[in-house]
């Protein structure tokens, strides 16, 4: 049997993140795995499975690399392509740490201004706008969890996302008359 020359960056990647998901709260454990995706993507070594860098054709691609045996979190690769991205989202309360693998994505943060968003319509102010590239992090800890992703580029791109947890719905927040209206968007994985 021959092994994949990524095997042992997967292997370090895995056993740093088991290690970084056991700080004490959200904010701790968030700058650790920003710190080990930071990490890892950095040292160059091309460790992502062809198969997961594939792009989907009707939207961006949102494929399960990892899940931790005791549930604390998830490692998920995703692929935009050209003039794809999600809508305005939350997290539906997990934490994520998200790192660019290739390419660019643009990531725009919202606050709620006003309303509930858990009811109702909802008002957002835009509160940033990031480029990020390779080897590049941000984190996303609830209850600051309202953003889009989108590829600005013409050229594919692949993020790392780890969830504290498995992430298996979330809301979208449609534009309508005086805000935004919640609705429930359950996630599946790309094949
Ligand atoms: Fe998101």
């Amino acid at each position: 049997m021959t092994t994949s020359p990524n095997a042992s960056k997967v292997g370090e990647l895995i056993r740093r993140l088991d290690e970084a998901v056991a700080a004490p709260d959200d904010a701790a454990r968030c700058r650790s795995v920003k710190r080990v995706l930071i990490d890892v993507v950095n040292s160059g070594e091309q460790f992502v499975e062809s198969p997961f860098l594939e792009p989907a054709p009707q939207r961006y691609a949102r494929r399960l690399m990892h899940r931790d045996p005791r549930d604390r979190y998830t490692v998920l690769v995703m692929v935009w392509d050209r003039g794809q991205g999600t809508p305005l989202h939350d997290h539906a309360g997990t934490w994520c740490v998200e790192c660019v693998y290739r390419g660019r994505i643009r990531v725009t943060s919202f606050s709620v201004h006003g309303g509930d968003p858990e009811a109702g319509i909802v008002q957002f102010e835009k509160e940033s706008v990031v480029m990020a590239g390779v080897g590049e992090a941000g984190a996303l800890i609830p209850p600051f969890e309202y953003h889009m992703i989108e590829n600005p580029d013409t050229t594919a791109a692949v993020t790392i996302h780890v969830y504290g947890g498995e992430m298996k719905h979330c809301h979208v927040f449609n534009p309508v008359e005086g805000g935004y209206r919640r609705e429930y968007l359950e996630l599946g994985y790309t094949t």
